[in-house]
């Protein structure tokens, strides 16, 4: 990519760059954290398949809404809905989305936080081990412990100040792009380990063979969620990255591309955690420390698993600075288009206020651990908030939008390039999905899930 998002209104600049960056912001600790241990504790194949229907429903149809909305109106996604509504209260949405990208980037930052720290754990080699207890107590003495999961966060929150500051995202996100592949090959190797440990095909059952029984309110919901949260929606990530594609992207087949490329990395990281989770006893609905127990113990049965460790964690680290970058930019394009506040001031703004709302979700097993609502701790509480709540709600009141205000001239005319890609009856379907089938979706489950 030879422009990014660091000046204001510049933009990708090819159609590769274009494909890359919006898949940096899509493909994150949403694939190898958050999918495998959701999928976990809601078990297994019966949430997968309700995640990929969310997925095929829901996400894709709002991520052609969003980036075309914000390829429209060229601006930050506040501004978007001033310019295409004027006079409106539309920009609601916008702001419902800022109000998510804060709540993710408190939580999402400390777990980027556990990972540069198993960088270093990774290093010393002393995780590698199929010691299950051992492999507890790490990550347990990790979140408990506030000096380090403070002092690991504030890291990754200086280090996408530093490289937004300084314009390196452009070189971040040629990194990122070269890196993705590697991800890619490594997660494969691991998962062929993890097939091969004795007793791993009850993992393979646990994600392929749909146990409905599991299936309520609340799964459907935390599914929806997933599903918000994997393709960046809702927050007006993908909005305001739309605003830098070029006009002759074809939205709707990069949409596409980046939902299916997507899913392939969750189903990897599925591969290479639960065959090993059953292989060696551990629990599949341990949360959010599934991930940082079972990987380490499926590098110890493979040749080079020390060094591949490293790698596996260092590229899980640049995946998810690859998603934050797409979340900082939210609050900067904001600050920079609406306030005109100078850019580099509107990031290290960004970045004080997230070391102030992201030391609460730090904390949260620790210091402020007594600090809970409606039984959930302040990390739990922030998830549930943005991927339940708000980002939903964001998402329903952006298939309204196009529904009664932009409708479907304007929707199709925006995803045919003004008609150049002649996919027209394509689109018209879409449109129809988009404005009908994804908001009852959306709304049923909502009400279903929260009531
Ligand atoms: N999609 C990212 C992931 O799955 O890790 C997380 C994310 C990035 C969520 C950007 C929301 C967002 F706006």
């Amino acid at each position: 990519m030879s422009s990014s998002p660091a000046s204001a209104r510049d933009g990708f600049s090819s159609g590769f760059g274009v494909l890359a960056a919006t898949l940096g912001s899509a493909v994150g600790l949403g694939n190898i954290w958050m999918f495998p241990y959701q999928t976990g504790n809601n078990g297994g194949a019966g949430f997968l398949l309700i995640y990929l229907l969310a997925t095929l429903l829901v996400g894709l149809p709002l991520m052609i809404a969003e980036i075309s909305l914000g390829r429209s109106a060229r601006t930050d996604p506040v501004g978007v809905y001033r310019k295409l509504a004027p006079g409106t209260l539309w920009w609601i949405i916008g702001a419902l989305g800022l109000v998510s990208v804060l709540l993710i980037m408190s939580f999402y930052s400390a777990v980027v936080g556990w990972v540069f720290a198993y960088v270093g754990k990774s290093v010393s080699g002393g995780i590698l081990t199929q010691d299950r207890s051992l492999l507890e107590q790490t990550f347990g003495g990790l979140v408990s412990n506030p000096a380090a999961a403070l002092g690991w966060q504030w890291l990754v929150l200086l280090l996408v100040g530093i490289i937004i500051t300084f314009g390196v995202s452009r070189g971040i996100e040629a990194v990122t792009k070269r890196l993705m592949p590697l991800l890619f090959g490594l997660l494969v190797l691991v998962a062929l380990a993890a097939l091969m440990l004795p007793g791993a095909m009850e993992g393979v059952r646990f994600l392929f063979l749909p146990d409905f029984s599991r299936i309520d309110g609340q799964v459907l919901l935390k599914a929806l969620g997933l599903a918000f949260f994997k393709l960046s929606l809702g927050v007006g990530s993908m909005t305001i990255y739309g605003s830098y594609f070029r006009q002759q992207q074809n939205i709707p087949r990069t949409a596409l591309t980046v939902m299916l490329a997507d899913l392939t990395v969750s189903m990897l990281a599925g591969l290479a955690i639960f065959p090993a989770v059953f292989a060696l006893g551990f629990n599949p609905a341990s949360g959010p420390a599934l991930l940082f127990q079972t990987i380490p113990a499926v590098f110890a049965s493979m040749p080079l698993g020390h060094l591949l460790m490293i790698v596996f964690f260092v590229l899980t680290a640049f995946a998810a600075i690859g998603a934050m970058l797409s979340l900082v930019e939210v609050p900067v394009a904001i600050l920079h288009e609406r306030l005109r506040i100078e850019r580099a001031r509107a990031t290290w703004l960004t970045v004080l206020a997230l070391v102030g709302l992201g030391s609460l979700s730090a904390l949260s097993s620790s210091t402020l651990s007594h600090v809970q609502l409606g039984g959930m701790n302040l990390f739990d509480l922030f998830d549930f908030l943005s991927s339940k709540l708000l980002m939903p709600i964001t998402g329903l009141l952006t298939c309204l939008f196009v529904l009664l205000r932009w409708k479907q001239a304007g929707f199709v005319a925006a995803n045919s390039n003004e008609g150049a890609l002649h996919n027209t009856g394509l689109l018209r379907a879409v449109f129809t999905i988009l404005t009908k089938v994804t908001p009852l979706l959306i709304l049923t489950v909502m009400l279903y899930g929260l009531l």
